[in-house]
């Protein structure tokens, strides 16, 4: 094993679904961004771990700033079988920001450092993991952790593709993690599903970063009590019209069901359209387009989906003169 491995994960935004998807059975559209995270692990006699955030590298002794490595290692070594200190050592670098001067951009970049150390692991120990397993062993190191999300964004990285995600009931995962060696929590059936979705459609998709950064813990807890059952419902049934839409290419159906989502979202809470995000919105009216913020909102990206490259240059520019950064356009074609 003297060989260099290198693995790679990317980011999510969310489409439509969010905070609906905090409750068991609610669906969320979950879409992969092409930015990029690269972690290479090598041999060596002890376990090492570098992340170009920080300027200094740790080893297994607790370190604020690498909790969450730490915990996937111990998690992923537990899953072995091994202890910790009979693991066969390595040197693990991680390396692509997913932040420019310290801002984040909030394209996933906790769920996918995750991602990337179980991916970096499995390809050092010679596992054959699937991403189905990769997403449940995520999960499983977030909920451990005390974390409050849904757990959509770590099965969008896993499977690094659009898909639509159906949430389970985290408390009751949370309580076999608390009883059952991690072996037999892993083996059962969480009762999600996480579905890739091929759209049938051509469209341009463009990632707006607000420049600004919020938090989605602390969202979700300002937001969770305006959560009812009339947004519930209404979320779901746009989210089904949006993802059969995708999948037979009926456009005029997929910017109605996202400007509907949109509207939901913004009569949920007034923190979600921060001024920013709403002009991400506004620039898209009269385009042949749609714009929306996406997860928690307050900060971080919005997206659109464009339908053809004038309007493509014509929303460029008006984000632009909105002070939103475009971060990522992606041609996406039916295949
Ligand atoms: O802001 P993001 O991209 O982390 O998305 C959060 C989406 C929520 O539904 C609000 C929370 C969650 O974990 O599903
Ligand atoms: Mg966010």
């Amino acid at each position: 094993m003297k060989k260099k491995l290198q693995v790679q994960t990317g980011g999510k935004l969310y489409l439509a679904g969010e905070y609906a998807v905090l409750t068991a059975g609610q669906s969320a559209i979950i879409k992969n961004i092409p930015i990029y995270m690269t972690a290479t692990v090598e041999a060596a006699p002890v376990i090492t771990i570098q992340s170009d955030m920080f300027h200094y590298q740790v080893g297994m002794n607790p370190d604020g700033n690498y909790t969450l490595i730490q915990q996937t290692i111990s998690n992923f070594a537990a899953f072995l079988r091994q202890k910790i200190e009979n693991l066969a050592g390595f040197t693990l670098e991680i390396s692509g920001k997913m932040e420019r001067q310290g801002v984040k951009f909030g394209i996933g970049s906790s769920g996918s450092v995750i991602i990337l150390t179980i991916k970096a692991l499995s390809a050092f120990y010679q596992q054959h993991l699937t991403a189905d397993t990769v997403f449940k062993l995520a999960a499983y190191t977030l909920l451990k952790s005390g974390d409050n999300g849904s757990m959509g964004d770590l099965a969008c990285i896993a499977y690094n593709e659009l898909i639509c995600f159906t949430a389970f009931d985290r408390q009751r995962v949370k309580a076999w993690i608390d009883q059952e060696p991690i072996q037999t929590v892993l083996e059962k059936d969480w009762g999600y599903t996480i579905e890739p979705l091929k759209p049938a459609l051509n469209f341009d998709f463009l990632v707006g970063w607000t420049k600004t950064a919020a938090l989605s813990g602390d969202m979700i807890r300002l937001v969770k009590g305006e959560i009812k059952q009339d947004f519930l419902l209404h979320t779901q049934e746009q989210v089904q019209k949006l993802k059969n839409a995708l999948l037979e290419g009926e456009k005029e159906t997929v910017k109605a069901s996202l400007a509907r989502v949109s509207d939901l979202l913004q009569d949920l809470h007034p923190a979600i359209y921060s001024k920013p995000l709403l002009l991400l919105k506004q620039a898209a009216e009269g385009l042949d387009a749609v714009a929306k913020s996406s997860g928690s909102g307050g900060g971080d990206c919005g997206f659109a989906l464009s339908f053809d490259s004038k309007t493509t240059e014509d929303l460029c520019k008006r984000w632009q003169t909105a002070g939103i950064e475009v971060l990522v356009i992606e041609h996406c074609e039916d295949k």
